[in-house]
């Protein structure tokens, strides 16, 4: 990878719709390339269970270097030939503070999976995305992307003060900790995960874990000062990313107020002062809206390195979403009937959540009632302190009852929705529960979806990453 820093950006976008493919694809071109870490443990375990027919998954556990962990991976999950298509997934366990080895393993291994795919058969540089919010697997998921030699670790959603430090600890093989939030603990406790590299690699030498640089995704200049005061490591830089843009959103600053139709509000306050990020003196992306070239320009005039697209990669030959979902949405676009709807509600992490309104999906109140709740992937959950002391974990897109016996509230879980099922529907790895219902997808998009037909030739169907580069960038 050379030192040079990208002017586009292809943004992280989860559950593996920034796939290894598509990264690869802008990586090798000589933009900054990002999967997604979010849920690849299950994605990993489940294409194991489809067979994988391509082969990839175990291309990249061959390279795995700490030795055991492949084996037993494929040991437990693959199935030569693949599962039954209408037979259930195996489980999995679900994200806890203290993991077993599988967990740990299954983490570990499969962001090493994302990022060496990526970064196959050329030189550009590749990036991995993290949601703050989700935090137990953070320690697992970061060591296995540094292990394949990740050059940008990227990470949204929340305040990731402490992921610089972690990742200056990482590369020198140190222990680390990452503190959880831990609903109803007392005044002055606090709870961490726990990873030490040297007890996880069994006695073998290190392998090498290269320093990534490090760029907050924020929504304000506010977090950008805090993360320049108060950051545990070196912050590389910030990709600022405004309200249009795909996936959660920051919610308003302030009092949040909704428009009749239930969206938020954003005004003037929530528009970020790029004066401070030029003070702050280091490179800062736009994101969020940015998908025209003159949009690209604009930010550069700015002072902007450059922006972060997500929509314009996201129904891309090479974008992980099912091939319907591509078809239909582009179907949509070119139509000029693609609506986005901000949904205050549906995120389990209580942030915004942009979706895409598709007839037979999640984002129809029909077919989001008849969906029997379940919590069997738990990346969302809550943890919180039990009465016993101990912690448990909850999430408000549970079954209600569950929720409520756990201390949340009935009105708390009204609306809330699945989204680790559905995201994972999204690429084709959707769970069949036991009484045969299959789970739903529920489409992501930042408000850029209405134009994303735009990169579709007359006569085609489809297009490819490079066609959005060589759009943006014109030479
Ligand atoms: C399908 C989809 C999923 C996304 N998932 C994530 C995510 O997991 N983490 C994240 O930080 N941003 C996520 N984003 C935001 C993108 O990384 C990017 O910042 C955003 O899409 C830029 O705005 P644009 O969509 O207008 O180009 C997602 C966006 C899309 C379209």
């Amino acid at each position: 990878m050379t030192n040079d820093l990208p002017m586009l950006i292809q943004g992280g976008m989860g559950v593996g719709v920034s796939s290894p493919q598509l990264a690869n694809a802008v990586a090798s071109a000589g933009h900054l390339g990002i999967v997604s870490g979010t849920g690849v443990d299950t994605s990993l375990y489940r294409r194991l269970g489809d067979g994988d027919l391509d082969g990839s998954q175990r291309r990249a556990l061959e390279a795995f270097p700490v030795p055991g962990v492949a084996e037993r991976i494929l040991e437990k999950y693959y199935i030569a030939g693949g599962k039954a298509p209408d037979a259930r997934y195996k489980s999995k366990p679900m994200p806890t503070i203290k993991m077993s080895r599988m967990a740990q393993d299954l983490m570990v291994a499969s962001n090493f999976v994302e990022v060496f795919l990526a970064k196959e058969g050329h030189d550009g540089p590749v990036g991995i995305n993290y949601l703050e919010k989700i935090q137990i697997p953070h320690l697992t998921s970061v060591y296995g992307a540094m292990l394949a030699g990740v050059d940008y670790v990227v990470v949204g959603a929340g305040i990731p003060m402490t992921f610089p430090g972690i990742l200056d600890d990482l590369h020198e093989g140190k222990a680390v900790k990452y503190k959880i939030d831990v609903k109803g603990t007392e005044r002055g406790e606090v709870i961490y995960t726990h990873f030490d590299p040297v007890e996880y690699c069994d006695g073998i030498p290190l392998p090498p874990t290269p320093r990534p640089k490090f760029l907050a995704i924020v929504a304000s200049h506010v977090l950008g000062t805090a993360m320049e005061r108060k950051a545990t490591g070196f912050v590389d830089g910030y990709i600022i990313e405004y309200p249009t843009a795909g996936g959660h959103n920051a919610p308003p600053r302030g009092k949040v107020q909704l428009t009749p139709d239930g969206e938020p509000i954003y005004t003037d306050r929530d528009i970020p002062d790029l004066g401070v990020f030029r003070d702050i003196g280091k490179p800062f992306w736009l994101a969020g809206g940015y998908g025209e070239p003159q949009q690209v320009k604009a930010a550069l005039e700015l002072g902007a390195t450059g922006v972060q697209v997500g929509t314009a990669f996201a129904y891309c030959e090479e974008s992980g979403f099912d091939a319907d979902i591509k078809r239909r949405v582009l179907e949509l676009s070119r139509s000029g009937e693609a609506k986005i709807y901000t949904d205050a509600i549906a995120s389990p992490t209580g942030f915004p959540f942009k979706v895409v309104e598709l007839e037979d999906t999640l984002s129809d109140p029909v077919v989001f009632e008849k969906r029997t709740r379940v919590c069997d992937l738990g990346y969302l959950r809550t943890a919180y302190k039990k009465d016993n002391g101990r912690v448990g974990y909850r999430c408000s897109a549970e079954p209600v009852q569950d929720y409520v016996d756990k201390g949340g509230t009935e009105e708390g879980a009204v609306g809330r929705k699945c989204l680790c099922n559905a995201l994972l529907a999204n690429i084709g790895l959707n769970q069949i529960k036991d009484d045969g219902e299959v789970e739903g997808i529920l489409v992501t998009s930042g408000d850029d979806v209405k134009n994303v037909a735009r990169f579709v030739e007359p006569g085609s169907d489809t297009y490819y990453a490079a066609d959005v580069i060589r759009y943006l960038l014109p030479a």
